[in-house]
């Protein structure tokens, strides 16, 4: 199996909850290595780029607000499949949804203060990655 890297983002209703160190413990049980990492607080400009690809939705707006309500904790997670690894151990989008044991189930209050996000392909882990991160910093 290819070895990966994804875009992860721990997102502010869980960074206000002192959950940084209980989230990372699941992927790193889970087999993906966090080889990057950094706590930012979120311009309104930082988010609306982020999240250009939901601009027509009608939680766009109200996604940009949340995730500029706290900070948040941007990271490169590593491993063998990684970006469909780190959707698994999220669980669903919606946490009514998600599976036992997972990220969202555990702890997310809703389907948009769901705690995680995580690149939905190995095209867009690049493009988010290079968002957020130089080459120099992903270089071990
Ligand atoms: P995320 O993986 O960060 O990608 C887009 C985010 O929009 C998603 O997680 C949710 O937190 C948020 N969101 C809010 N409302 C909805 C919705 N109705 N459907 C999908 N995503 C939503």
């Amino acid at each position: 199996m290819p070895t990966e890297n994804t875009l992860s983002i721990i997102k502010p209703d869980a960074t206000k909850r002192n959950l940084t160190g209980l989230i990372n413990a699941k992927f790193e049980k889970a087999g993906l290595k966090i080889i990057a990492q950094k706590r930012l607080h979120l311009s309104k400009e930082m988010a609306e780029k982020f999240y250009e690809v939901h601009k027509e939705r009608p939680f766009y707006n109200d996604l940009v607000d949340f995730m500029i309500s706290g900070p948040v904790i941007v990271q490169v997670l590593r491993g063998e499949n990684a970006v469909k690894l780190n959707r698994d151990v999220m669980g669903a989008t919606n946490p009514v949804e998600a599976d036992t044991g997972t990220i969202r189930k555990e702890f997310a209050e809703s389907i948009e203060a769901n705690s995680v996000h995580g690149s939905d392909s190995l095209e867009n882990a690049n493009l988010e990655i290079s968002f957020f991160f130089a080459g120099i910093e992903l270089s071990i």
